[in-house]
This record gives structure tokens, sequence and C-alpha cells, in this order.
């Protein structure tokens, strides 16, 4: 048994335990120690637990009772939100020794914050467009719970591992610590350094349009991996004047306006101008349809991964053994052709599998056996099939993925 925290050390050490009413918790190890400390820790009952420790107030401050019942008012709405699109929160609780602190035990997930996996992950454009537009949803679904976020940033996004979901991870929002819930008269407002609106730079009143100006941030931080429109060095100034590059001078007009404007939109420094988070649903999915269709008109080539190693593919091209060993490597058990990449006119890709043998002997004698192409699992042999982001095209063992790339 671990010993109970005396509520002196500002820091929980590990193995030492704290009590709810209900459960111990057995902190297993310090995440950060910020403007509250996190951990994470284990329930009596087994479960994983990340438990956020509010460094202040404490009971002895005189904004104590209003700081503990505005949480648990925020508590009680987070609890009617569905658990799939926000963290997981089981119970907030008092605890310490003379004065009692504030700690929030959540279900610890397993994955990483929307700053970390845009760092780490190099992910397809659609893939891209489908994370902004689930993203777009799950504020959308926590607006019309009558809640504002206010303090939006790549950091509060947690993306969650989920086998489960074609990107291996899936987004929800977290920390609603500074949250504004207008109907219980809620409001407790903060912004973070590059992710405030002008609502929040003027200190004016923050409503739901200040998410929807962040959110527009957070939507070009990952189509630009990890970019931003404002000169960072003249943040506040510029977005209060609405100073900033454009989507489209960052994509150089690769993108169709009525997605880019709608974007661009998002960052009007006059908040009525900025548009509905269903309008911004909305341009996202058409755009991923039109290139999920192949009927935009923004160029589209391929990138084709192998072997750890990856090729651009810009027009037709018959794809060779010779080719496959200068490129990938992985070239045994492709034939002297072995299948060919078609783009016809309207900027679709296409795939056909050339006939293959299933066995030829070089002149030393040397047996190789060759395969006939397949594109997710199907024979092409002879056929024109239309290929997508994300298809595999596999030779026997060898497999090739590919990449619209835009
Ligand atoms: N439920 C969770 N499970 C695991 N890690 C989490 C969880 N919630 C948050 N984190 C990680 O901890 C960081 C801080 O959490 P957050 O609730 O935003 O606290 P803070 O008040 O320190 O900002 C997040 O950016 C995320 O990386
Ligand atoms: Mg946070």
């Amino acid at each position: 048994m671990g010993e109970l925290w005396n509520g002196i050390s500002t820091i929980i050490s590990d193995g030492s335990q704290i009590k709810s009413e209900r459960f111990t918790y057995t902190i297993e190890k310090l995440i950060n120690n910020g403007a509250s400390i996190t951990y994470k820790a284990k329930r009596n009952d087994g479960k994983k637990i990340f438990l956020k420790h509010f460094k202040s107030p404490n009971s002895s401050n005189p904004e104590w009772r209003e700081f503990i019942d505005f949480q648990k008012s925020v508590l009680r709405k987070l609890l009617t939100l569905p658990p799939s699109i926000i963290e997981i929160n089981y119970e907030f609780f008092e605890f310490g020794g003379k004065y009692k602190y504030h700690f929030q035990a959540k279900a610890f997930e397993e994955g990483m914050d929307l700053e970390k996996f845009i760092e780490e992950n190099e992910l397809s454009f659609i893939d891209k467009l489908k994370l902004c537009a689930i993203i777009a949803g799950i504020l959308k679904t926590i607006h019309q719970h009558g809640i504002i976020h206010s303090d939006l940033k790549p950091a509060q996004i947690f993306m969650v591992k989920d086998k489960s979901v074609p990107l291996g991870y899936r987004p929800k929002i977290i920390d609603f610590d500074h949250c504004i819930i207008p109907s219980l008269h809620l409001y407790n407002p903060a912004g973070t350094d590059i992710w405030k609106s002008p609502e929040h730079i003027k200190e004016e009143k923050i409503d739901y349009k200040s998410d929807i100006f962040t959110l527009g941030l957070i939507i070009i931080f990952i189509l630009s991996n990890g970019g931003t429109p404002f000169d960072v060095d003249n943040y506040e100034i510029d977005v209060i004047k609405g100073k900033f590059l454009s989507l489209n001078e960052i994509f150089g007009n690769k993108l169709p306006s009525y997605f880019a404007d709608t974007i661009d939109k998002m960052l009007n420094p006059d908040k009525n101008k900025r548009p509905e988070l269903e309008e911004v649903q909305n341009v996202i999915l058409k755009f991923q349809n039109e290139i999920e269709k192949g009927t935009s008109s923004t160029p589209r080539y391929i990138r084709l991964e192998s072997n750890g190693r990856s090729v651009i593919i810009s027009e037709n091209k018959i794809i060779t053994r010779d080719f496959i060993k200068n490129m990938f490597g992985n070239y045994k058990k492709i034939y002297t052709k072995q299948f060919e990449l078609i783009k016809d006119n309207t900027g679709k890709w296409f795939i056909k599998g050339f006939n293959v043998p299933s066995e030829g002997k070089d002149k030393q004698g040397n047996i190789y056996k060759f395969y006939p192409t397949l594109y997710n699992g199907k024979d092409v042999t002879n056929s024109y099939i239309p290929i997508e982001d994300g298809g595999k095209i596999s030779v026997g063992k060898e497999e090739f993925v590919i990449r619209m790339v835009f």
C-alpha cells in the first residue's frame, strides 16, 4: 500500500495515493508539471487514469467555492456529450491535507495530441481533409450542446489510437477547463498565444465564433503540416487587421476557391463574417468527394511507395522490372513489364496489369517465379481498374502503396 499524499508537496510522488469518496488512486508517473500537474495513475479497480491536479486555487483561497461549483457544473454538462468525441471524464473531486485541491480523473487514452501527431505523421491530402471534417463535426456537436471551448489549439485535440478507423487514430477535443456555457452562466475563457482569436486579443466577449476562428487555424495547421498563415512575430496586430496568407497563397492556387475562401473566411477579424461550422463541414466534404471521384480540377500525381522509398508518377507509366529495380530495389518478383498506371483526360488514375508468365529462366538457368498484379487483393491483369489514395498494389509478396498528391 502506498502512503496517502499529505497535501503539502507540490508534486505527488510515484506510488503515493489520493482518495475520492469512491476510489483510491495510486500515482504511477508524472506526465507534466505546468499550469496544472498531470499524472498517469491507477484506480483501485485497476483502471488506467489520466489524473489532473490543479495547483490553484486550494481550499484556503476565497474563490475556492466558486471554482469547485464551476468545475462540477462543467462536468455535469460534459457527461451529456458523446464519449467518442471528447475525453472520458470519470469524476472530479477534492483531496489534500490541511488544504484541499481539485482533481480530475479521466480515462487514460493511448495516443498523442495533434501537435505531435502532425509532426510525426505524413498524411495524404485526402486524409488531412477527412481529419479536418471530423474535427469540425466534433466542434459542431460541442457547440450544439451549448458549450464554447475557448482554448482550442492542436495540444487540445487528442488523437486516440483506434485500429478500427483507416487513419489508425481518431480525434477528440479535450480540456474544457476554460469553457463557456452560456445557458448556465459559466464563463471562464482563456486563449493561448498563436491560437487566439481577435476577441481574445481585444479582450472582448468570447463566443462560438471565437472557436470557429481558432478551428480555421487548426485546419490550416493540418493541411500545411504544421504551418500558420500569420506572421507569428506580429501575431496580435495581424490577427486584428486580418492580415494573413490566404490558403491559395500557401498552396499555389491549387485549391478550389469555394473551399479555400471558406477556410480563409474563418479567420475574418469580423466574427459575424465567419462561416458556420455546417458550411465549413460541407465545403470540406465537397472537396473530399471531388478528389475521390476524380472530378477535382486539382492536378493529381501519384506517389508510389514501397520498400521504404517513394516515387512520383505524373503521367502514364509502364512499370517494368528495371524501373522497380532502380526506384525501390525489391524487383526480384517483378516481370519485365508488370503493370501500367494510366491517367485519363479528366485526371482520374487507373491501373492495368500485364500478362505475366508464372515462371522464367535466366541465361544461367536460374528459375524465377512471377505473379499477376493485384490491386487491393484483386487480380487486375488485362483490366482497367480505378485507383485511389491508400490503394495497395501487390505482386507476390511485394507491396506498393498509392498516394494521391496535390
Ligand atoms: N485522457 C488522456 N490520456 C492520455 N493523455 C492525455 C489525456 N488527456 C490529455 N492528455 C495529454 O496531456 C496533455 C495535457 O492535457 P490537458 O487536459 O490539456 O491539460 P493541461 O491543463 O495541462 O493543458 C494533452 O495535450 C495530451 O497530450
Ligand atoms: Mg490543455
